[in-house]
């Protein structure tokens, strides 16, 4: 490249690195999704399972919310549960993740396999190669997996839960097949979050759903080393490695542990208050509530502006919301989400 024409930083990579950007960038938690109509014309077609294993279609959604409201980060279409299938899961979706024979002993656990992505996956490298050549330079493309103790709640409890009674209970009756488990999901996991980086990746993002789950001792007993573990193994393609503890305020000064770039932080912890666990060197995403979209516009402002100020400037914020968006949101009020925070940070 000769000089003077070097490309910019896209915002998203320069704020997950706490760099200087020229406005703050966003984008949504499940952007693609059941909420845009053109998501919902291509899901008339094929079923979700489908959808995830059809590149030209995956790649079609993912780019659906970046043409539309020009957000500043692109994510994969595909699930936390797809790697599972190469383990040897059973895996179907209505519309969450069903496991029709959910892992509930020793022995299932020690007949699972460690899941090769290039074989059991392939479509997922295929559909980020084909959103690298779509996408524009401005929306970096965010490969994403499961965080191992996430992934493990759908994978024994079978299904989506409030409670996860039945994940739990295997935790403390069977604490050493549960790690076990733990283990083959993290090993599948670091080996699929690395596939996608070589694929073409620009960020990795690791969703931990269900660790609010746990108490903070617990946390760190079955959840943390994990995660720790994955990032570890994914420092070496220097890609910014964001971590979502959902549902995860009293887990925040152990969070900090994990090893991330970037901390996700839902809507029930003011990001000042994030920030001052976190410190200086993590930067942050998040945090409006999901249920804001529903607002009239003057206090949807009022609670964009009020996320903004908790950051008052700093360097390291992406601006998402504090967990995925409702299926029932109007796309204008995304529109106006995303225009606001562009025209509020613009520097
Ligand atoms: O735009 C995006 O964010 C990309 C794609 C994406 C999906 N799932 C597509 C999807 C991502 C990043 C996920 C992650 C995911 N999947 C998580 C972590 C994030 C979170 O919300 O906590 C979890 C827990 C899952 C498991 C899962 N998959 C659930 C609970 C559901 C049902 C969701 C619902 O809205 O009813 C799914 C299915 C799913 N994954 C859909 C989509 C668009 C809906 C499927 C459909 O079209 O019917």
């Amino acid at each position: 490249m000769s000089a003077g024409q070097v490309t910019p930083e896209p915002p998203f990579l320069a704020a997950c690195r706490r760099r200087p950007v020229p406005h703050t960038p966003v984008w949504i938690m499940r952007q693609a999704g059941r909420y845009l109509p053109e998501y919902m014309a291509v899901r008339q077609k094929v079923d979700f399972l489908t959808l995830t294993k059809t590149p030209d279609l995956a790649a079609e959604v993912t780019l659906q919310p970046i043409r539309r409201f020009g957000m500043d980060a692109a994510i994969l279409f595909s699930d936390i549960m797809t790697p599972l299938e190469g383990m040897g899961v059973d895996l179907d979706f209505d519309p969450g993740p069903v496991i029709r024979n959910p892992v509930r002993s020793a022995g299932h656990v020690d007949g699972l396999r460690v899941g090769d992505p290039e074989e059991s996956v392939p479509f997922v490298m295929e559909t980020i190669r084909i959103l690298r050549r779509e996408l524009p330079a401005s929306a970096p493309l965010i490969g994403f997996a499961g965080a191992p103790f996430t992934t493990y709640c759908y994978t024994v409890q079978g299904s989506g839960s409030k409670t996860f009674i039945e994940a739990k209970a295997f935790l403390y009756a069977e604490p050493e097949a549960a790690a076990r488990l733990l283990d083959k999901i993290a090993e599948t996991t670091s080996r699929y979050l690395s596939a996608q980086a070589d694929a073409g990746a620009q960020a990795l993002m690791i969703f931990d759903s269900w660790a609010g789950l746990l108490s903070p001792r617990d946390y760190r007993r079955f959840a943390l080393p994990a995660v720790q573990r994955i990032i570890a193994e994914l420092r070496s393609h220097r890609l910014p490695l964001i971590y979502f503890p959902n549902q995860g305020s009293t887990l925040m000064a152990s969070a900090r542990e994990a090893g991330a770039d970037v901390i996700g932080v839902d809507w029930r912890l003011p990001l000042s208050e994030a920030r001052s666990v976190l410190g200086p060197d993590l930067a942050v995403q998040g945090n409006l509530d999901p249920a804001a979209l529903f607002a009239p516009r003057d206090e949807l402002a009022r609670q964009v502006d009020r996320v903004l100020a908790e950051v008052g400037g700093a360097p390291g914020h992406i601006f998402n919301l504090g967990h995925g968006i409702e299926r029932t949101t109007d796309p204008a009020a995304v529109a106006f989400l995303v225009d606001r925070v562009h025209e509020q940070t613009a520097r």
